[in-house]
């Protein structure tokens, strides 16, 4: 079987540390795509020459156009400017809309078959452009945002509990912005509630400390934001499309009607396989979370709107 083709957008941290992850991994051919010239070819020969020591034998490329991309079986979109201290991720709605619109243009003359991975904030509306752009079936643009969020999730409540992340299972859904739905009635710890364990205070705290998880590293570098969860996150959805393991994972997916959301890109549990997202999972929810997913999806449709409006979009 030949090996698959993947291609990475955007090259600077979360790409390059993605096609990093994705070569030591094997999962196929990277093809590293950036528009400063000669970055994406730089960092992708350096990637090559770690092959021999790492053991690898994925070949990575790096190109500043879309050509080489032609057969590409998934691309995982990360171009984009980062969010700056202060920043607000809607604030890049409009700069980065219009980098989603090129790149997506590009990426459908020469892989119209490809899955696209969003990584590229503000996230979930990026997911609608990328979609409307592509024109591709709503299953195959899916965003990356929940797992991010959700190991962020875990790794608090695993230092809270002074335990293995290993044993905690949780989930955020919603949009990825403040707000984000951490949920605490299906967090557990090796099958124990984690409501029994934690204060609902401090439990809240961990909440409160998830939603801004993105800020509180983009505070401490002072300058980018985080690259080795988003990129581990980005590598972990690819994974599960390239190798169809059908893992549950929360994922930026377009809703119409599930959780009483319409026609809004949200994080919600899916199924990823290869197919992409092939099946959303409705969970019970508590009325508080609900109305929190259905707030956090509001604000996402309206962001969608203004973006839509911006970029003339249909
Ligand atoms: P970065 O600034 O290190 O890299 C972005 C790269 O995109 C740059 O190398 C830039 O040259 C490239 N680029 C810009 N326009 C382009 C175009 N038209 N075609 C190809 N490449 C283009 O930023 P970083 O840290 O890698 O973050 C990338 C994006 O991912 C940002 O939007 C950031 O906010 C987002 N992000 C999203 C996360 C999520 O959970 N969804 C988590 C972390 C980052
Ligand atoms: C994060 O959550 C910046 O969205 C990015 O780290």
């Amino acid at each position: 079987m030949a090996r698959r083709k993947i291609g990475v957008i955007g090259g600077g941290f979360v790409g390059s540390t993605t096609a990093q992850r994705l070569a030591e991994k094997e999962l196929g051919d990277v093809v590293l795509v950036d528009i400063v010239e000669g970055m994406p070819q730089g960092k992708a020969l350096d990637l090559s020459q770690a092959g021999p020591v790492c053991g690898y034998d994925s070949c990575v490329t790096g190109a500043n156009d879309y050509a080489s991309l032609a057969g590409a079986d998934l691309v995982i979109i990360t171009a984009g400017m980062p969010r700056k201290p202060g920043m607000d991720r809607s604030d890049l709605l409009k700069i980065n809309g219009e980098i989603q619109q090129k790149v997506v243009s590009g990426i459908m003359e020469y892989a119209p078959e490809a899955t696209l991975v969003i990584v590229s904030n503000p996230l979930d509306v990026m997911c609608f452009v990328a979609h409307q752009v592509s024109g591709l079936p709503k299953n195959k643009v899916v965003g990356m945002a929940g797992v991010l969020d959700t190991a962020r999730y875990r790794t608090f409540i695993a230092m809270e509990l002074g335990c293995s992340h290993k044993d905690i299972q949780a989930m955020v859904l919603g949009g990825h912005g403040d707000s984000m739905v951490p949920l605490t009635s299906t967090a557990s710890v090796s099958g124990i509630p984690v409501q029994q364990l934690i204060s609902p205070e401090r439990l809240e705290e961990l909440v409160h400390r998830t939603r801004h998880g993105g800020a509180e590293i983009v505070n401490l570098l002072k300058t980018g934001s985080a690259y080795f969860a988003p990129s581990a996150s980005a590598v972990a959805m690819a994974e599960s499309i390239l190798l169809d393991q059908k893992r549950v994972l929360p994922c930026c997916s377009l809703l119409d009607g599930q959780y009483g959301i319409d026609d809004t890109w949200v994080g919600v549990p899916a199924v990823l396989g290869a197919n992409g997202v092939e099946k959303i999972l409705e969970v019970e929810l508590n009325k508080t979370e609900l109305d929190a997913l259905q707030s956090s999806a509001s604000s996402v449709h309206e962001g969608q709107g203004e973006v839509a409006q911006m970029l003339s979009l249909a």
